[in-house]
């Protein structure tokens, strides 16, 4: 396949022409800002040059204006952009970007755009989008057979734009296969966050079984202001293709609230509607519907809880038997609040209560606060529906703070691994859900190297690229902190571990490899006095938002703990006694980890296994 650039003559309303078997184009800038992108024969893309440190010029195609970083003085990567492949005359309008840009030089037209891998932060065994930017998790769904993985998803650069609904399929929610992006932005707005069901009794009319799609429209308006509304789109296909329902929007806030969004949508059997749950601004309100399109108001939910301030997205909501007893259900409110978490940004909290199919009443104090998971990179996190009897969550592996500047560039954000959530009794006699890794993990699981039972000291090495599984038992032994340092030759370091004295589990990333991110990592003044002293506790070498160490107090003491810890190309997680503490960190280490030292503790049963 060829590529071929037009050479462009600047100054008047004409350009240069070219021709090849992908089509040719020329450039006609009839102002500085105003440059349209004449195509003749169409191929599938028109290949655009970044450059990420620029602002946003506006490409546009059919109607919706996409903002595309587009290179002004160097290029550092190419997104795709569709056209109307085929078409004799196609015309791309691009507004605000120089005559002087070098990105005029570097436009081609191809009908394949390469998507092979070149980031050494790829994670092996984590979802991430082939390029372009990911958020949170949207529309998770259960289908035939497969698990749905809708993303935000900014198709046109690897920093947060241009919202599209991104969509990857999993038969087994550990290996994904990326599809084309299922709910493009358009000109009602960007297609924010929201969640999925089928439609089984066809209430909607759209079909039986139809895949429906809830998503917030977000427009921004002058002065600052934003429009958000909630719309439904449906599938027919699988989940493949969405058609947007005429009717859009199916809600607006009845008091033109700008914040919100993230509905949440499921069916309450016992009084055969739809309730509908839609983060507004502090608060939480609840909706019902018998059609999916029509939605009264019942309720609110949530003013006061959790840190303040605080912002409120991304809400979930299900029934949970407790410790296992079917007999005995609650209902657990997922509350995801940006910012306000306890090692500062954004983190998942959760609330649990009961639910009358009107109003949510939680079991605690507005002060009560619960985490989900306790490490730094844990956000947006949602559940699947249409999963019978398992409550499958879906985390997205990064922090506000600094996702937009984490060191990668092809694709930016991952999402941790899914996790099974149940509701226990902790010691306190409190209700806590714990969030194991799905059992599916274990078929991840490739060579093992049996790393025995020993006290105190112990390194070993491990063979691998940096992706693997650790697994232990765990027992204190005569020093106040025993668990494993997870290294590199380096001597990039993550240490993980059991605090005995204090009842903690504790991550230390500060010495992790980079963490400085061409130092735009907030530092720690802009840290919440809470967080700055969380971190202080437990961080050796503390030196910014990133650079920091996380903990968790231990819910159920024991004499032996199970640890278990995923580590991959650019994160660690550790799970705790069968997820009753979860902790998702992010990392960068300059080369793979691929070294243990255990110390301190009596560890038994230790197992290492590789992942590929
Ligand atoms: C959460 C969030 C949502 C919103 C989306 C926009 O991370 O801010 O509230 O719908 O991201 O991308």
């Amino acid at each position: 396949m060829k590529y071929l650039s037009a050479s462009i003559i600047m100054g008047a309303a004409l350009a240069a022409s070219c021709a090849s078997s992908n089509g040719s184009f020329t450039l006609n800038q009839p102002s500085d800002t105003l440059t349209i992108v004449n195509i003749n024969h169409a191929p599938k893309y028109a290949i655009l040059p970044i450059e990420e440190e620029q602002p946003e010029a506006q490409v546009m195609l059919n109607g919706t204006p996409m903002d595309v970083r587009l290179a002004v003085n160097k290029v550092d990567y190419t997104v795709p952009f569709p056209l109307h492949a085929g078409a004799e005359k196609d015309s791309l309008v691009i507004k605000n970007l120089a005559r002087n840009a070098v990105a005029w030089k570097h436009i081609e037209l191809a009908d394949t755009f390469d998507t092979a891998n070149r980031e050494k932060f790829r994670p092996i065994y984590h979802h991430t989008p082939a390029y372009g930017w990911m958020n949170d998790a949207n529309g998770l769904v259960y289908k035939d057979g497969e698990y749905h993985l809708y993303f935000q998803y900014n198709p046109y650069g690897s920093k947060w734009g241009n919202m599209h609904w991104g969509h990857s399929v999993s038969k087994d929610l550990v290996h994904w296969t990326h599809e084309q992006p299922a709910i493009a932005r358009d000109t009602m707005g960007h297609i924010f966050s929201g969640s999925c069901v089928v439609d089984h009794n066809n209430t909607a009319g759209f079909g039986k079984d139809a895949i429906i799609a809830f998503y917030t429209s977000h427009k921004n308006l002058p002065g600052n202001h934003q429009r958000q509304q909630q719309c439904i789109a449906y599938s027919l296909d699988n989940g493949r293709t969405y058609t947007k329902y005429e009717g859009n929007p199916v809600l607006t806030p009845f008091d033109g609230l700008e914040n919100f969004r993230d509905p949440k949508v499921f069916w309450y059997a016992p009084q055969n509607k739809w309730v509908m749950i839609v983060s507004a601004d502090k608060n939480m309100r609840f909706y019902e519907s018998k059609d999916l399109k029509k939605w009264s108001y019942m309720s609110e939910w949530g003013a006061g809880y959790g840190p303040q301030p605080n912002q409120f997205e991304c809400p979930d909501f299900f029934e949970m038997a407790v410790d296992g007893n079917a007999q005995h259900k609650k209902w657990v409110m997922i509350v995801n609040i940006n910012p306000g978490f306890a090692y500062g940004g954004s983190g998942t909290m959760y609330f649990v209560g009961q639910f009358d199919g009107h109003k949510f009443t939680c079991d605690t104090a507005p002060n009560d606060v619960k985490w989900l998971d306790w490490g730094k990179d844990h956000y947006a996190t949602v559940t699947y529906s249409n999963t019978p009897g398992r409550i499958i969550a879906m985390p997205w592996m990064s922090n506000w703070q600094y996702a937009n500047l984490t060191p990668t560039q092809q694709f930016r954000s991952q999402n941790a691994l899914p996790r099974e959530l149940k509701l226990y009794t902790a010691d306190n006699g409190e209700q806590l859900v714990s969030a194991a890794p799905v059992k599916e993990t274990e078929a991840l699981r490739n060579k093992a190297t049996d790393l025995g039972s020993f006290e105190g000291e112990k390194q070993a090495k491990i063979d691998n690229e940096g992706a693997f599984e650790l697994d232990f038992d765990l027992q204190a032994g005569t020093a106040d902190k025993c668990g494993v340092e997870i290294a590199n030759a380096k001597g990039e370091k993550v240490s993980i571990y059991y605090d005995v004295k204090a009842q903690r589990f504790v991550m230390d990333r500060a010495e992790s490899g980079i963490t400085e991110f061409g130092n735009k990592v907030e530092p720690h003044q802009l840290d919440n006095a809470q967080s700055l002293k969380r971190y202080k506790e437990v961080t050796v070498n503390y030196h910014n938002a990133f650079a920091l160490g996380t903990w968790a107090p231990v819910p159920v003491k024991a004499d032996t703990h199970h640890v278990q810890i995923f580590v991959d190309k650019s994160s660690v997680e550790l799970f705790v006694d069968g997820g009753r503490i979860a902790m998702t960190n992010l990392v960068f280490p300059n080369e793979p980890y691929n070294q243990l030292r255990f110390f301190g503790g009596k560890v038994a049963n230790a197992k290492a296994y590789n992942i590929k």
